[in-house]
């Protein structure tokens, strides 16, 4: 029997069969730019997999903030950061969320079986790193990357590669667009919320999320609210209430109700007063969501530079706060006094391990936590998807694209 070259979208191979070339949306370096111009669809040869690797069908991927980055080149190159180790490919094929069907299995997998629907995390290390295997926490390890976006054939390919404890298992309830658009984000939440002992989300703990109403923010909302926390949403436009309401927020504050935003004033400025008088009104507020004068045991944090000197007031002592990013800007200021008389923790989070991304599915699994797809875009919207997030006009929630699935509404059992 003679195996086709490529496939079209859609029109499945057998079970198994790996075709030499595929489909896939790549960023080369001569077009580094605008996601529209540097997200372009090719062929390219369907990858090769490790012993420890699988193969994946895509069915649908998620999208994710990074791979605008990669598309723009900056703040870095990943096709030359993976030429420079050693990797001959002069294109970044990405996409760091993805549903979809085992196709194939390294020699040495024996968790994961061929045929398999399935949801990948993108967690990626080096399998033989020391500190990995030592046991210790695989995201402090040097090996560490973000599947899709710090290594090539992520879920814009036909085929995706990943390493076989990447691969969880997929709802069944939820359609491969649902499944596919959720993992990076709520496993990333999840840590942020849990995996900093001993400030993890207990029963009636207050939690400060910002941006609630965005892909990171929506699924806190929800995890906070499944493990009895009380979420506090913090959101800019009217419109987006409701839905953090619906996502289990206890409360909603709309940061335009306030002007104290930015870095903080100099302590001894005149203008320090009036800051202060933002700062403690929007604790105030915090307390009117909530019910009663509690601060939050957890601020969820990703704005950044421009709310962190707020976050860093309305913690209750002995509180955190714990930031993944930085929206606004990276140059924080925070006054320092409220820091360590009232013993505060300031806590860096990146994406998750593999303990936490099975944790957080267990919630998604359960019904517990909705991905909150918010639009589903074909395959050769993938540049024009990651556009509408480059632009900030993107739909609240996750964005999805359709890979092999070419229909919407469908894989849900
Ligand atoms: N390190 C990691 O592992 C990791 C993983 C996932 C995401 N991230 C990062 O986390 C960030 C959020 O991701 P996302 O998917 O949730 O993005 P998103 O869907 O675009 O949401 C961003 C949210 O930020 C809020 N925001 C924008 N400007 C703000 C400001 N000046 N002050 C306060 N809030 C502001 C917006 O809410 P309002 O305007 O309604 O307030 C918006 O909902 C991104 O920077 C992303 O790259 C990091």
């Amino acid at each position: 029997m003679t195996t086709k070259q490529l496939y079209d979208l859609g029109d499945i191979p057998p079970l198994g069969e790996v075709p030499e070339k595929m489909h896939a949306f790549v960023v080369r370096q001569d077009r580094f730019g605008e996601p529209t111009k540097s997200w372009q669809r090719e062929v390219i040869d369907t990858p090769k997999i490790g012993p420890k690797d699988v193969l994946v069908y895509v069915m649908a991927t998620g999208i994710n903030y990074n791979n605008v980055w990669a598309g723009l080149g900056f703040p870095v190159d990943v096709i030359k950061d993976r030429q420079k180790k050693g990797e001959p490919e002069d294109f970044h094929a990405g996409g760091s969320d993805a549903s979809g069907i085992v196709w194939a299995v390294g020699e040495d997998v024996d968790d994961v079986k061929i045929g398999e629907e399935v949801v990948v995390h993108s967690g990626w290390w080096e399998p033989e790193d020391p500190w990995v295997l030592s046991g210790k926490d695989p995201m402090l390890a040097t090996s560490v990357r973000i599947w899709g976006y710090q290594t090539n054939y992520g879920s814009y390919c036909q085929f995706a590669r990943a390493q076989s404890h990447q691969i969880k298992k997929k709802p069944a309830h939820l359609t491969w667009e649902e499944a596919g658009c959720y993992m990076l984000c709520a496993s990333t939440a999840y840590r942020q919320l849990m995996g900093w002992a001993p400030h993890t989300v207990e029963k009636g703990d207050v939690v400060l999320v910002w941006g609630a109403a965005g892909g990171l923010g929506a699924l806190a909302l929800q995890i906070v609210s499944a493990l009895g926390g009380k979420a506090v949403a913090v959101i800019s436009d009217e419109d987006k209430r409701q839905f953090c309401l619906d996502k289990g927020a206890v409360g909603v504050i709309n940061r335009k109700d306030f002007d104290h935003w930015g870095p903080m004033p100099d302590t001894a400025s005149p203008e320090y007063k009036a800051w202060m008088g933002g700062v403690r009104s929007f604790g105030k507020a915090i307390w009117e969501a909530v019910g009663e004068r509690k601060n939050p045991k957890i601020v969820f944090e990703h704005p950044g530079e421009s709310t962190l000197p707020t976050s860093g007031f309305v913690c209750e002592t002995g509180g955190m706060v714990v930031i993944c990013a930085g929206t606004t800007g990276y140059n924080i200021t925070m006054d320092l006094r409220y820091h360590w008389m009232m013993q505060k923790r300031l806590q860096g989070s990146h994406l998750a391990n593999d303990v936490q991304a099975e944790a957080v599915n267990e919630l998604v699994l359960a019904g517990k936590v909705d991905p909150c797809l918010s639009g589903t875009f074909s395959f050769d919207e993938i540049g024009h998807a990651h556009q509408l997030m480059h632009d900030n006009k993107h739909p609240y929630g996750n964005m999805a694209c359709l890979v092999n699935a070419t229909e919407k509404g469908k894989g849900a059992s």
